[in-house]
């Protein structure tokens, strides 16, 4: 699924001036990016941030009371995870959170996403509050508001407490209802001082990647299992929803999915039916049954039909359809297929991340198309690329100019869909830092700012500067 890891390749220069909060690099080399064109001009109160997740980031995974994660499983299991790297320390966001705010500040960011761990709030998954691990969460709210740094909140980014996992997981539907009581938790916790909620980051990740292809914790290849997961974690965002609405009265709710414009990869009418049908697969089974209340009647033919209908009990629809203020998009590449619906990849990747096949127009397209269908108040919540190949993996990596490009292309294109008519209302890189991607390990970089594992070294890179000025003009 996910690329081959970075292999090494020099980069000599040092750290990006202007960013303090890292350190120079070797030879302290300042590097600078062109400057913005300011061609492309966003509102004044564009929330220009940065993203990152609980387990790619925190570390301290046996600290302060934190129940393990089925990613802790997961990454424990030999073979699943490149180099049998894991969380336990990651980017130690954990205990570095004062530092990473202040890089925050010196790139001007004005949101930062992150993510709760679920087990570190509830170790077991439901029932005791560890107190310890929600007060981390305050101290990194009240250290971002300090910046004047809006936090924007995810609930969950694929850490499930494994104390649920061993009970069935989101294959349970108590689960779904045991995530609108976490929601609650934290909602009453954080809610006096956080506007901006994520319920799920990307359902569509997990039930693929986790649940049919095996890549992901928790490493099904399950079709069954995939239909119903669809459903519960469709289900468990209603719950969300429902739960922060009580606790959080200023509470602005979205869902987070990770969505993909697909297009026939040629002419023929079997290729643009195959898109017709992948655009279910990807995009509408989890859009709909949000933002419409019902799910589109081929979903019962791309996916397993029998267990997705069995899932779904009276009045769930009501539940997940529970209205939302806004949509976080979380964009990376387009899906083109054939007429046999293989897919086919048509423009260059980014490597070594072969999934992600570069097409900065597919944002256009995408979120011009949901602002005509679903007519939805929008955030890019991800959107980024990993280091290239070349670049050595080991040393703070300076020059990439391949994430300027990427992060430059996909803004004008944003800028394009918001003149266009869409209401987006900001855009959050990923990511902040380097960190554990997943079943890539440490190998794949998407961080604006370097990170050395060993020493926990920050290192802006230049797309940090680059990005520091482009939040300064407001353009690109
Ligand atoms: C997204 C995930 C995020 C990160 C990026 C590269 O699918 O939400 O955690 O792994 O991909």
């Amino acid at each position: 699924m996910r690329g081959v890891a970075a292999t090494a390749g020099l980069v000599g220069l040092g750290a990006v001036s202007g960013c303090t909060g890292g350190r120079s690099g070797s030879g302290g080399t300042t590097a600078s990016a062109a400057p913005p064109s300011g061609s492309f001009r966003f509102p004044r109160d564009f929330l220009w941030g940065a993203a990152t997740s609980a387990y790619q980031v925190e570390g301290a995974a046996a600290e302060d009371g934190r129940g393990p994660s089925v990613w802790d499983t997961f990454a424990a299991t030999p073979g699943r995870v490149r180099n049998g790297d894991n969380g336990d320390r990651a980017a130690d966001q954990y205990h570095r959170y004062r530092e990473d705010v202040a890089l925050m500040r010196d790139l001007g960011l004005r949101a930062y996403r992150f993510s709760v761990s679920w087990p570190r709030v509830l170790p077991e998954g439901t029932g005791a509050v560890n107190q310890a691990g929600l007060d981390y969460y305050r101290r990194l709210v009240d250290e971002l508001l300090g910046a004047q740094i809006e936090p924007v909140v995810t609930l969950w980014h694929w850490d499930t407490p494994q104390a649920l996992q061993d009970v069935g997981g989101w294959e349970n539907r108590d689960v779904a209802v045991s995530f609108g009581d976490y929601a609650a938790v934290v909602g009453e916790a954080l809610g006096d001082r956080v506007t901006r909620w994520l319920t799920l980051n990307e359902p569509k990740t997990v039930v693929d990647v986790g649940y049919r292809y095996g890549v992901h914790a928790p490493g099904y290849t399950d079709e069954a299992a995939a239909a119903t997961v669809t459903h519960h974690l469709a289900l468990g965002h209603g719950h969300a929803v429902r739960a922060l609405r009580t606790v959080a009265r200023e509470a602005l709710i979205a869902p987070c999915l990770n969505l993909m414009p697909t297009y026939p990869a040629d002419g023929s009418a079997e290729a643009k039916e195959q898109a017709r049908l992948r655009d279910v697969r990807e995009n509408t089974l989890y859009l709909d049954p949000i933002l419409r209340g019902s799910y589109p009647s081929e979903a019962f033919d791309v996916i397993d039909g029998d267990a997705l209908r069995a899932a779904i009990h009276d009045d769930d629809l009501e539940i997940v359809s529970a209205p939302v203020d806004w949509l976080g998009v979380n964009y990376y590449n387009p899906v083109y297929v054939d007429g046999t619906g293989q897919r086919v990849q048509l423009h260059e990747a980014a490597d070594p991340a072969s999934w992600l096949e570069i097409y900065p127009e597919g944002l256009y397209d995408m979120v011009t198309r949901l602002d005509r269908e679903y007519a939805v108040q929008m955030m890019v919540t991800e959107n980024g690329r990993p280091d290239g190949r070349d670049h050595d993996a080991d040393g703070p990596v300076a020059r990439d100019d391949e994430r300027i490009e990427f992060l430059r292309t996909h803004l004008v294109q944003l800028r394009r869909a918001m003149d266009a008519g869409a209401d987006v209302r900001g855009y959050l890189a990923w990511s902040l830092l380097d960190n554990f991607e997943w079943s890539e390990g440490y190998a794949q970089r998407f961080g604006l700012v370097h990170v050395d594992f060993d020493t926990q070294i920050r290192t802006p890179k230049l797309s940090a500067s680059w990005y520091r000025d482009v939040i300064a003009a407001g353009a690109v």
